[in-house]
């Protein structure tokens, strides 16, 4: 019985696009309509905290109108063959539904929130608003996402998964967003590297295998492909 290969993914709002949930950066993206200073980060919540509540609160009710797709289902699947841990820099809940058993959230989650007053008092919120009022312990309610401007808490946790890799994968990102992007430098010396995006993503290392395919096509290809390696 050869024990399961250890297979780390990083993710990013790509794996995501065709379940409906709009990226960032590419075409459409979600910062081509709003500012993300003032909606996505730490100065923005300061000025104007409603602001950031109400974009937040509309992207979480989209959540259960959208389903996992073939490239989530896929990652699910790969858990018979292999050791997955999936290191995500979404904040749907699409890897989890699609029964991924191993996600970190990078930058947090939409279904959960905290008292700005104590960062660690993380509450399960499920699909519901958070609005200018809503307390907990005294403290008002803030999404439990990472915003510009604010430390990355899971990133220790996430370098040393990719440490331990023996394939890893980078689904959907354009690697733009520091210190996620960044975790590809983890990688062991020697451990296979695959990317898997529709666009060119300019990535300088040349060790990397790239299947430029969308997600849906893409990440269950990647699947077939390690399973024969
Ligand atoms: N399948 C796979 N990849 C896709 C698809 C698809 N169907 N459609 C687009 N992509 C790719 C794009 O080519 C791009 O490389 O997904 C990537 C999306 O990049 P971004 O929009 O920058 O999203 P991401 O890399 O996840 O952003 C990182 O930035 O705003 C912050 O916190 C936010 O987590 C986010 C972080």
């Amino acid at each position: 019985m050869t024990t399961r290969k250890r297979l780390i993914v990083l993710t990013g709002a790509g794996i995501s696009a065709e379940s409906g949930i709009r990226t960032f950066r590419d075409m459409g993206g979600l910062w081509e309509e709003y500012d993300v200073m003032e909606v996505a980060s730490i100065d923005g919540w300061k000025k104007n905290p409603q602001l950031v509540l109400e974009f937040y609160n509309q992207r979480r009710r989209q959540l259960p109108t959208v389903e996992p797709n073939e490239a989530h289902k896929a990652l699910a699947d790969a858990q018979n063959l292999f050791n997955v841990f999936v290191i995500t820099q979404n904040v749907d809940n699409l890897h989890e539904r699609a029964g991924s058993k191993n996600v970190l959230h990078l930058h947090g989650e939409l279904t959960k929130a905290r008292p700005t007053g104590n960062p660690n008092r993380i509450i399960d919120i499920g699909y519901n608003d958070i609005n200018w009022g809503d307390t907990l312990d005294g403290y008002q309610l803030r999404p439990h996402i990472v915003w510009f401007g604010e430390e990355v808490p899971m990133m220790n946790e996430a370098i040393k998964l990719v440490q331990t890799a023996e394939i890893f994968a980078v689904i959907g990102t354009s690697l733009n967003v520091y210190p996620a992007a960044g975790l590809l430098d983890y990688a062991p010396k020697g451990c296979p590297i695959y990317l898997i995006d529709p666009n060119d993503i300019n990535i300088w290392r040349r060790d990397v295998t790239v299947i430029k395919e969308k997600a849906s096509v893409g990440v269950p290809k990647f699947i077939e492909m390690i399973k024969n390696e």
